[in-house]
């Protein structure tokens, strides 16, 4: 072992920092990722490299001096062998630095790959002793939150990063495989979908384009969108089946830790559906489809999460994509809630929406799989889903999914799209000058349709075992709180 240090110290004599660009050119430009997939011995190997990112550790020994670097592509950091006489003041845990050397067999276990550096440069220097993050330290998810302009440098976090990442690619990849045309619904909308009136209003911040007698910019009161919706329902009058996935806008005062004021929403809409059945199907495959592909494109980045974030959570997230997903009618949840021996905080009661305990026990009474709660009363959902014409307990063809950990994950329905029952529910609510476009959809052309909105923040919670949705998002917003 100590021969081969010699060995590597040889070619490693002579550095010096800062150094020149010599040779820059005629050196292959790799990215960590890259580096570390050298390892089979192709011809990389013998030639000069360059590889660029993030120091996240300094070790100096006598004889040789460690660094590893990341630069985002992977969650292994590439193990840099310098001379010791490199040894710097700049060359601290958190700089940017250019190396340029080769990649020779590692003689340490927990990699095969390093690089024998000839060359460092110190691209941007790092106080580490004033860096809010600190080599070696495992730091917890509350500490990192509260550096959003630094916690990408973090192993959890960037690793979280590239699940996102991957989950979002996935989750395009699932709709294109099933023939749904992607629909980029608007930021900016006029309609209160959810008629929840959690809405954000728009305007301009100087008064151009608004005059007395209109005091709007777009002449109507217009908002951030709350759901795409009513949107993909315009399509659903050419098309079989449509889907979008944009960032939400919820003005909810909640600090909770599954709401945001912005989130992103993935939403599907399909023509000729009759059957709820049909749209719980598209959810869970949904579901158990990107949840694969991401096990399978950055197991590493969920294993981290898995062993130190959520121990167990392997497990649980198995015996979901395993199963069969429950479905339940929510007169039958009521029964279950009320015979159960939990003390809950709100008592359950036919009529009244289910709070996120009676969510949880839902789940658990089903066995830790998600659950399908159909069939909702008419009361409590928005005016947009298909009346059930049942009594005396009058439900609509609601559906909400609820997942171990979090409680609701999907919300959706078929939609009412008979003309005459969704004139008298949109005159009832005043609604009806203002959503005449909506029920002209229904007057030519229309066919039963229907569709689903999953949390795409959420999912991330349910999968990698996160306790709070600001822990899954680059810069989440909430009331009171929207740092950069
Ligand atoms: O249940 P919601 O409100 O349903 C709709 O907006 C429908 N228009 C969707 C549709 O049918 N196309 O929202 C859908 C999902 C919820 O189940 C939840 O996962 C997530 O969006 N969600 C939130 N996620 C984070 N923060 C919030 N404030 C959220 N509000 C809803
Ligand atoms: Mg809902």
């Amino acid at each position: 072992m100590m021969l081969a240090f010699r060995g590597l110290l040889r070619t490693l004599r002579g550095c010096h920092l800062p150094n020149s660009r010599r040779h820059m050119s005629a050196a292959l430009k790799l990215n960590v990722r890259q580096a570390l997939a050298t390892e089979a011995g192709s011809g990389e190997r013998q030639q000069e490299v360059i590889v660029q990112g993030w120091i996240r550790s300094v070790r100096a020994q006598k004889e040789v001096l460690f660094l590893h670097i990341n630069d985002g592509t992977s969650l292994q950091s590439l193990q840099i062998v310098a001379d010791p006489t490199l040894e710097n003041r700049d060359l601290s845990f958190g700089s940017s630095v250019e190396v340029r050397g080769k990649l020779v067999k590692s003689l340490h276990k927990k990699q095969s790959i390093e690089l024998a550096a000839e060359d460092i440069r110190i691209i941007g220097p790092c106080d580490s002793l004033a860096f809010p993050f600190k080599q070696k330290e495992r730091h917890s998810l509350d500490y990192i939150r509260q550096f959003p302009h630094f916690r990408c440098r973090t192993n959890t976090f960037s690793s979280l990063l590239r699940i996102r990442s991957e989950a979002t690619a996935a989750i395009q990849s699932f709709f294109k495989n099933n023939d749904f045309v992607h629909i980029h619904t608007p930021i900016i909308t006029s309609n209160d979908c959810e008629g929840a009136g959690e809405l954000f209003q728009v305007e301009p911040t100087s008064k151009v384009g608004i005059s007395g007698e209109n005091p709007h910019f777009f002449n109507v009161p217009a908002f951030l969108t709350v759901s795409g919706q009513l949107h993909l329902e315009v399509m659903t009058g050419a098309f079989t089946k449509v889907f979008t996935f944009g960032p939400t806008f919820r003005a909810e005062n909640s600090q909770s830790r599954r709401h945001l004021a912005e989130f992103y929403m993935v939403e599907a809409e399909m023509s000729f559906t009759e059957s709820l059945q049909d749209i719980l199907q598209v959810m869970e495959d949904l579901f158990k489809a990107t949840t694969a592909a991401i096990l399978s494109k950055c197991p590493e980045d969920v294993e981290l999460f898995h062993k130190y974030v959520s121990p167990g959570q392997k497990d649980r997230l198995e015996h979901m994509l395993k199963n069969k997903f429950v479905i339940i009618s929510y007169t039958e949840s009521i029964e279950v809630l009320k015979k159960a021996d939990d003390v809950f905080t709100f008592k359950p009661e036919w009529g009244c929406d289910l709070q996120t305990e009676h969510e949880r026990h839902l789940v658990k009474h089903c066995g830790g799989v998600p659950v399908f709660v159909v069939n909702y009363p008419f009361d409590l959902k928005p005016f947009y889903m298909r009346d059930n014409e049942d009594g005396p307990q009058h439900t609509v063809a609601a559906v909400d999914l609820l997942v171990p950990g979090i409680g609701e994950l999907c919300g959706g329905s078929l939609r009412e799209d008979r003309l005459e029952m969704l004139h008298t529910r949109l005159d009832r609510l005043g609604l009806e000058d203002a959503y005449q476009w909506y029920l002209e959809l229904r007057q030519f052309g229309s066919v039963p349709h229907g569709g689903f909105g999953m949390g795409f923040e959420r999912y991330l919670q349910c999968i990698l075992g996160v306790g709070n949705i600001k822990d899954v998002i680059p810069f989440p917003r909430f009331s009171h709180s929207c740092p950069l």
